[in-house]
């Protein structure tokens, strides 16, 4: 069982999607009174590296690395001694890898911290991405229903040993009453209102909740707000 108990500020994480360190530290230092955890991607890990994380950690805050690696087992495997090193709390890969990937991810991110002595952080795996829909999956050759692929891929993941899961909001229902309290589900494509963007499967912040997420991943919708305070407590309330 890898579900955590959580109070509603800390269901909150916030996407940092600009190149610009300064930039994420001032997003940072706005919202720290209320949000505890912050996703690095590659907009900005490819531009400013692990020093965007140090940065990020020495406000005390903690960090979500999103690369979501997709390689062969041996490559992925072998990149995280060093992602453990940066001392993050949790990291994505993709499904599509496959089982040993994802059980050769899992095992050494396992026996990593038990060498090193250190918290392990949560393996997340990426089932579908959240701007996928029917249409677009059958566009790569994948003729499942979004749901179904989710589920599969769900299930790979379970026997592989992966903590959590990252889907949509519309996908957590299925996977709780598949799966129970097996995984963390951490949701992205969460929109209080209005514009979408680049994402299909969204929903809003309460309904992920209820639906069974434990995190919502929130980047524009507050980043690129006016007052991105304001818009990550109206958020939190809207979950409490
Ligand atoms: O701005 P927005 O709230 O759409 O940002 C969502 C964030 O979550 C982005 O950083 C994106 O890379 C990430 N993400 C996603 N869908 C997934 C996995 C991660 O949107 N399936």
């Amino acid at each position: 069982m890898t579900r955590p108990k959580l109070r509603p500020e800390e269901r909150i994480i916030v996407a940092l999607d600009t190149p610009s360190l300064q930039g994420s530290l001032r997003v940072v230092n706005k919202l720290k009174s209320i949000v505890q955890t912050f996703k690095v991607g590659p907009i900005l890990f490819l531009r400013k590296g692990v020093r965007s994380i140090e940065d990020i950690r020495s406000e005390g805050k903690d960090i979500f690395l999103d690369l979501k690696f997709h390689d062969i087992p041996s490559t992925v495997e072998k990149s995280i001694p060093n992602i453990m090193n940066y001392g993050i709390n949790m990291f994505t890969i993709h499904t599509l890898g496959g089982f040993d990937m994802m059980k050769a991810v899992a095992d050494r991110v396992r026996i990593e911290s038990e060498n090193k002595n250190i918290k392990k952080p949560t393996v997340l795996g990426v089932t579908v991405l959240t701007s996928h829909n029917d249409e677009t999956l059958d566009e790569i050759g994948i003729s499942n229903k979004t749901k179904d692929q989710v589920l599969k891929l769900a299930s790979l993941a379970d026997k592989a040993g992966i903590d959590g899961l990252v889907c949509s909001g519309l996908e957590c229902e299925m996977l709780r009453s598949e799966f129970g309290d097996r995984f963390t589900l951490v949701v992205p494509g969460v929109r209080p209102s209005g514009e979408s963007h680049d994402q299909k499967r969204v929903v809003t912040p309460r309904n992920a909740i209820d639906l069974g997420a434990d995190y919502l991943v929130v980047g524009r919708a507050i980043t690129e707000s006016d007052d991105p305070l304001q818009a990550t407590s109206e958020i939190i309330d809207s979950i409490s």
